[in-house]
């Protein structure tokens, strides 16, 4: 690894990095601000892309493309599917798929368009490591499937569709696109998330009770699986 990326979607989601590292340098480049810093002899690129797949997959060409970045974490919260997930439980994406994704209507199945797949998968190299630094720490991750889309889920159908369909632990707004654009340009990621919300009524309530909370868990682990990655 010689350069390496770590994603948001929202500011609240990369504040506590970037409280952490020092020395942070700031480029602007298409509408967004790139945090660069070096850490314990390691180059890192820090962005928060704003929400929905369409930033997320400009933030994380441009990590990939602009910065040389060639390995990309995602840190960030989620919306829970699997009931064993509570608020502040951390996940990391075994595989992730896009739920608004829809072209049924020519017979292929959700989630999937052609020369595509419905599933992308994460490093298992990366997973591996956060679980030791996971172990290390006494954190407890559970590995599952992520579902992405560009909706903010919060009624009982469409988290029973999404559970149904992809058979997902919880949902959240770019992993999969993040995931996309890695797969395609050979870059090894992971995405970690911290439950917000359970996307049912209560989200729109609970998530803002709990992105910074939420948000914070997550990046504090993220930091531990950095200090092993070097
Ligand atoms: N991220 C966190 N909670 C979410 C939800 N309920 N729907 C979509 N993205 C989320």
């Amino acid at each position: 690894m010689k350069k390496l990326a770590i994603m948001g979607a929202m500011q609240e989601e990369i504040e506590p990095l970037l409280a952490y590292f020092e020395n942070v340098k700031v480029t602007e480049f298409a509408k967004n601000k790139y945090y660069e810093v070096n850490y314990r002899g390691l180059d890192i690129v820090i962005a928060y892309s704003k929400i929905g797949k369409v930033f997320a997959s400009l933030t994380a060409s441009t990590l990939i493309e602009k910065f040389g970045c060639d390995t990309l974490l995602f840190s960030g919260v989620a919306g829970a599917i699997n009931p064993e997930l509570k608020i502040g439980d951390l996940i990391i994406a075994d595989k992730l798929c896009q739920h608004d994704l829809d072209i049924t209507a020519f017979g292929h199945p959700h989630g999937f368009v052609p020369e595509g797949a419905v599933f992308v998968e994460t490093s298992s190299q990366l997973r591996e490591v956060a679980k030791e630094a996971a172990n290390e720490n006494g954190l407890k991750v559970i590995e599952g499937t992520i579902a992405t889309g560009d909706q903010f889920v919060h009624s009982s159908e469409r988290k029973d569709f999404i559970e149904s369909t992809f058979k997902a632990d919880a949902l959240e707004m770019e992993g999969a696109s993040v995931a996309v654009v890695c797969d395609a340009l050979n870059v090894p990621f992971f995405i970690l998330r911290a439950i917000s919300d359970s996307a049912d009524m209560d989200a729109g309530f609970d998530f803002d009770e709990f992105l910074k909370s939420s948000a914070k868990e997550s990046a504090e682990y993220l930091i531990k699986i950095v200090d092993k990655l070097i």
